[in-house]
């Protein structure tokens, strides 16, 4: 069928359809403008749940609001084992209820109305041979009248809307059965849109998980290729006897074992996050020992590192580690970025600025560079895990792993950029500032039992 010819209708949904005109027609206005309010709500869900147990649980409030019903609950068909599942139960037993499945047999109302395809209408259950006892003693509810309606799309059987008890005593009337069929068949295209959404989520998610497995592959590869050289390097030092090479050998491999180890230690970052470990902290020292760490190679590489620190920070009590991590990765793309922008335009004079304040018990940490910069297309990219634009000697994880552990902590990263002269990246966290030494946890404080702290 091509997408612009209008899908046809089975001989039920007209029939529906006509018993609805009918209805509207001999309907009075009270009962005419109680269904309109009825049908908008549906129709609204319909366009904006895609959470299916959500959608479930609203389309049975309305079921019940539209008929006047005390409960009602909702089954799904299972097309693989061809039986009627209860999606959602409410009450106290809910999830046990949840377990039952009802075959598609005469033994059930639910059943015979979905073996029918149609409305099953019983005034007082008590009195059918086919009222099923087993959900009334488990829920301790008891089920005076119950009205079943299947549930259809395009004559496909999608699931069943009962409910149960008319509200005043008396049994459910023939418009409640049209009232309910119309709104069995708005929720029966609301639950397979929301089917289909959460289908093709998954497809998305597997996408991606594909695009991860990739990433992560051809990274490994890379430093397979390296370990590969080592072990060579190494056998020819031994046949030669020679340690230099041995030497040589030995540094691949640290590096090789350091890239994996990074790696593991990133994903398991991103995947498992982490809890704060908060402990007083110089932020401002943390800062120059990054500046020193990479501040040789920087200069080999002509690029100056620059530290612009706001003086008197006081010691903040924050998590150390993460500030370390977020910042390391913050420079590390910065210095590869100026390198990069070096490659074509030689006359730069290659630029890192680290830069700290402190307001408002706000500390704020920013990162600048004059690299080739972001485009703008691509800044909400950069923070997506595996996304790289260094081919195999990047991961793509610096940055989300950079994000998850700062919002983790109650923090926020951002990054601004001005494509082909360079890009700021940003780090803000709360963080508490530790007056007077009395402020600092000891030891005795962080060992004692959750039962000895006050509630
Ligand atoms: N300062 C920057 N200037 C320009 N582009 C940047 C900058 N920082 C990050 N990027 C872009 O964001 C991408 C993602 O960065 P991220 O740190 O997550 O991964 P990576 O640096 O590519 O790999 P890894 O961090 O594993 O080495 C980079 O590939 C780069 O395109
Ligand atoms: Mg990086």
């Amino acid at each position: 069928m091509s997408s612009t010819e209008p899908e046809r209708l089975d001989a039920l949904e007209v029939s529906l359809i006509h018993e609805a005109a009918e209805l509207f027609e001999a309907a009075d206005h009270p009962t005419l403008l109680r269904l309109a309010k009825s049908f908008v709500r549906v129709v609204e869900i319909i366009g904006s749940v895609y959470d299916l147990r959500h959608l479930l649980e609203l389309i049975m409030r309305e079921s019940e609001r539209a008929v006047d019903a005390e409960t009602s609950s909702l089954l799904l068909y299972d097309t693989e084992s061809n039986d009627l599942a209860f999606e959602i139960a409410l009450g106290p037993k809910g999830d046990e209820i949840r377990k039952i499945r009802l075959p598609l047999d005469e033994n059930s109302i639910a059943a015979v109305s979905a073996l029918r395809r149609a409305p099953v209408n019983i005034p007082d259950v008590r009195k059918d041979p086919r009222w099923n006892k087993n959900v009334d003693e488990q829920t301790k509810f008891v089920t005076r009248s119950i009205l079943a309606v299947p549930m259809l799309r395009q004559g496909r059987l999608i699931g069943i809307i009962e409910v149960l008890n008319k509200r005043g005593g008396c049994a459910f009337t023939e418009e409640d059965v049209n009232v309910l069929l119309i709104l069995s068949s708005l929720a029966a295209i609301a639950i397979e849109n929301a089917q289909l959404y959460q289908r093709s989520l998954q497809a998305e998610r597997l996408a991606a998980l594909g695009q991860a497995v990739a990433s992560v592959s051809h990274y490994i590869k890379n430093v397979l290729t390296g370990l590969k050289g080592s072990i060579t390097l190494i056998e020819s030092a031994v046949h030669d006897g020679d340690y230099h090479i041995l030497d040589r050998a030995v540094n691949v491999l640290k590096r090789s074992y350091g890239r994996i180890a990074e790696l593991v230690k990133d994903m398991l970052s991103f995947s498992k996050g982490r809890n704060p470990e908060q402990v007083p902290t110089d932020s401002n020292q943390v800062l120059l020992e990054i500046h020193d760490m990479l501040v040789e190679s920087a200069r080999t590489r002509g690029i100056e590192i620059a530290t612009e620190l706001e003086p008197d920070t006081p010691i903040l009590l924050l998590d150390r580690e993460v500030l370390e991590k977020v910042i390391m990765n913050f420079v590390e793309n910065a210095l590869e970025a100026v390198y990069e922008r070096q490659q074509t335009d030689y006359q730069i004079e290659g630029r890192v600025t680290i830069r700290s304040r402190y307001r408002d018990g706000e500390l704020s940490i920013e990162v600048e560079d004059n690299g080739v910069g972001i485009p703008e297309w691509e800044l909400s990219k950069i923070w997506t895990a595996f996304y790289t634009t260094k081919g195999t000697s990047g991961t793509g994880l610096g940055l989300a792993v950079s994000k998850k552990l700062a919002e983790d902590g109650g923090g926020r990263v951002r990054a601004v950029s001005n494509p082909g002269q360079g890009a700021t990246f940003v780090f803000t966290l709360p963080a508490l500032a530790i007056e007077s030494p009395d402020m600092l946890p000891t030891l005795d404080d962080e060992r004692a039992p959750d039962s000895a702290r006050p509630t």
